[in-house]
């Protein structure tokens, strides 16, 4: 917690500097840059300082940031474009678009982990491990599973997190009755100036509330897809169509961003803002389990997100650090982009797109096109 904290002193510091000159900010940048300084801290024990650089990381790590969007953006182009890809992509003739980008990866990775095993063979077994790489480089010899961890944790951690961020602070711009009962609930548990420890955090069952409204209604992953390892029935009480049979090979693509917004499971008011919801039966947490068939953010079973927890302390911390320095955000429309702005054509549809205030979409994750420009409100 300590690491977030001065990430967080970071990002307020940004907020305050904009908040004294009464400027707009993007928001969703500032939590992109806060996400990559704080997930490069937890698996390499260094913050690419990306907050410090104004939307870019110190130099030296600037062509492993811009290499990993690379594949990234490469990688949601074939999900999308499905098993076509290769011939879509012209791959006989121009080749893998992402052999050079991976090759940057790579060559900066290298260097990184062999570091960390030479500290290990030096002082032997580091008793608490500060950071995943030199958890792993104790566990496991095999460097392609050391270097794979690291990446698929860098991926699953950054994106997704300032997605729930950014979604957060969209519907607390939007529903000030929220914010100001959140704020309550803030001076309450922890205080104007108090830290927030973890069993503080805890405690506070409508900040987790709001985080699962904003999860439900924007999942910052809102497409999924699996592939049947072997022929198969789905079945499911909730299924309109019976049983399905799944041949082997088969792609299924579903989407908790549609599921989580289904009227049939969520009631009337299925598209509302309601974080009241999670409290009808007393905490939060058990209404999760309760509702794990339909409420998947996080995905389910055996492949639940790994870093759930810290996901949620993480987007809590900042939550709790941002309204014990802030009054209120009010959306900067004048600065926002004209081609992020919602449609017209979506005031005369029914649903959350009559009324939304920002655009999402979505590539691998959800985000606001054109980012999220607010105003702000310092607390006296
Ligand atoms: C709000 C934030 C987050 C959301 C909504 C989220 C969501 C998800 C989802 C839906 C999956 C399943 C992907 C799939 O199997 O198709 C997943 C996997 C994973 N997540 Fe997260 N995640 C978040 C934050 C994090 C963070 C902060 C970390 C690491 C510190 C992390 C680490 C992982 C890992 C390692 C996996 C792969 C697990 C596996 O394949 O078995 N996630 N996450």
């Amino acid at each position: 917690m300590n690491a977030l904290d001065g990430h967080c002193a970071s990002l307020l510091g940004h907020l305050g500097v904009a908040a004294d000159k009464s400027l707009p900010v993007d928001v969703q940048d500032l939590f992109n840059r806060f996400t990559l300084d704080s997930i490069s801290d937890l698996l390499f024990g260094f913050p690419m300082r990306a907050l410090e650089h104004h939307s870019h990381v110190e130099t030296r790590y600037r062509s492993f940031v811009q290499a990993f969007g690379k594949l990234q953006d490469i990688c949601g182009r074939r999900i999308r474009i499905g098993s076509n890809w290769r011939i879509i992509e012209a791959v006989r003739l121009f080749g893998d678009q992402t052999v050079l980008p991976a090759r940057i990866v790579d060559d900066f990775l290298k260097p990184v982990i062999s570091e960390a095993q030479k500290k290990v063979e030096a002082n032997g077994r580091i008793g608490d491990p500060s950071n995943l790489l030199e958890f792993l480089v104790q566990e496991c010899d095999d460097l392609k599973i050391v270097r794979d961890t690291l990446l698929s944790f860098f991926l699953a951690g950054k994106d997704t997190t300032a997605s729930l961020l950014t979604f957060t602070l969209y519907v607390l711009t939007m529903y000030p009755q929220v914010m100001s009962k959140l704020r309550a609930e803030v001076d309450a548990c922890v205080g104007r100036h108090g830290y927030p420890t973890s069993a503080k955090i805890q405690s506070m069952l409508y900040l987790r509330a709001v985080l699962n409204e904003t999860l439900r209604l924007f999942p910052p992953l809102p497409m999924n897809i699996r592939r049947a390892a072997v022929s198969t029935t789905l079945s499911s009480p909730l299924s309109k169509m019976g049983d399905l049979h799944v041949n082997k090979g088969t792609s299924v693509t579903y989407s908790p961003f549609l599921m989580q917004r289904r009227r049939d499971l969520w009631g009337e008011d299925a598209e509302e803002f309601r974080p009241e919801r999670w409290l009808a039966e007393g905490s939060p947490t058990s209404m999760e389990s309760s509702l794990r068939s339909i409420f998947v953010p996080f995905n389910a079973g055996q492949r639940l997100c790994l870093g759930k927890t810290f996901a949620y302390q993480e987007c809590s911390f900042v939550l709790v650090r941002l309204l014990q320095n802030i009054e209120c955000f009010s959306f900067a429309e004048d600065v926002q982009p004209k081609d992020s702005q919602p449609p017209s054509a979506w005031r005369v549809r029914g649903g959350r797109q009559s009324f939304e205030q920002c655009w999402p979409t979505s590539s691998i994750t959800l985000y606001a096109k054109g980012g999220l420009w607010v105003r702000m409100k310092l607390r006296e």
